[in-house]
């Protein structure tokens, strides 16, 4: 039987209703609504493109959003400035720096001067530090991993004593997911494996996998008999392959492909996301969710 599709399009929907209802909620109660802000230093089509979803998501589930855009020419030391600005700002409880930044700009430093409070990428040390550790020291998770997580909690899949194998090692996916995995509590408790470039028998490793995470960025890296019979995978990678004209606009669209053989994985596993619609649009969802649990936290309300 062909697996489940894991439709990050139709989760995100559901998430988004959830968290439009909430901020309603509180706005009546508290007369506050979250407040992020997106910075954009320069003019990368790619960041434009991926701010602007932000910023409009934002707007629809009812916070205050605000896009400050920056020349790309702007010194180290005014986005440093910037940063306390909003670090200060009452009305505002996530910052989000679009990356990559500029090279004349050291991408660490910044990261850091947010205050990690308001750090809704969940890319500041505290707290990854925070996530390490587990329960409740955890404020923000990473918004993909978090989707990961998500996505597979939503579609009913064990995760208690399942062995979970995460293709890849970055600090963005690989190992914050690994980690996230291995916790105690809901969505989690798993036994983990993180495998990488230097692994020996990869295919042995996948083989064993019941929630197969793949995060290599490398196109159909996964073969369809890597999968054992019934797992659940989660195919992170969003590789370009190609290009193609759109029927209906006339314009190019790129053709994408993800690490797992999808057409023929399908057939085997018991759960599979697709690419594009299955985790991509859960990352600016969880974006969402953190922004409203930081007010949560400044309002001391779960
Ligand atoms: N650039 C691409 N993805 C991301 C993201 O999740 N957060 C930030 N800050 N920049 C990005």
């Amino acid at each position: 039987m062909p697996a489940k599709l894991i439709k990050g399009t139709e989760i995100r929907e559901e998430i988004l209703e959830e968290l439009t209802a909430e901020t309603a909620r509180i706005k009546k109660k508290y007369g506050v609504v979250p407040g992020l802000v997106t910075i954009l230093v320069g003019e990368n089509p790619a960041s434009i493109s991926y701010v602007t979803l932000k910023i409009q998501t934002a707007h629809r589930v009812g916070f205050k959003e605000v896009q400050d855009s920056q020349p790309v020419s702007i010194s180290e030391e005014d986005l440093l400035g910037l940063i306390a600005k909003y670090n200060a700002d009452d009305s505002i409880n996530g910052i989000l720096v679009q990356l990559p930044l500029p090279k004349h700009i050291n991408e660490k430093k910044v990261l850091t001067a947010i205050d990690p409070d308001k750090d809704v990428d969940g890319f500041h040390p505290v707290n990854v530090g925070r996530l390490m550790i587990g329960g409740s020291e955890v404020k923000f998770l990473p918004c993909t991993p978090a989707g990961i997580q998500e996505l597979i909690v939503r579609s009913g899949v064990e995760t208690s004593g399942a062995e979970v194998v995460v293709v890849g090692r970055s600090n963005i996916v690989g190992k914050p997911i690994a980690n996230m995995m291995l916790q105690k509590g809901k969505g989690a408790n798993s036994t983990v494996t993180i495998v990488h470039t230097a692994t020996k028998h990869l295919d042995v490793h996948c083989k064993r996998a019941d929630i197969l995470i793949v995060a290599a960025g490398v196109p159909g890296l996964v073969k369809p008999e890597w999968i054992k019979p019934g797992a659940c995978v989660i195919d992170v990678g969003v590789n370009r392959v190609g290009e193609k004209t759109n029927e209906k606009t006339g314009k190019k669209v790129a053709i994408l492909k993800g690490d797992v053989d999808f057409d023929k994985a399908k057939e085997i596993a018991g759960w599979i996301t697709p690419v594009p619609g299955g985790v991509g649009p859960m990352t600016i969802t969880m974006l969402m969710k953190n922004t409203l649990k930081s007010l949560k936290f400044k309002l001391g309300i779960s």
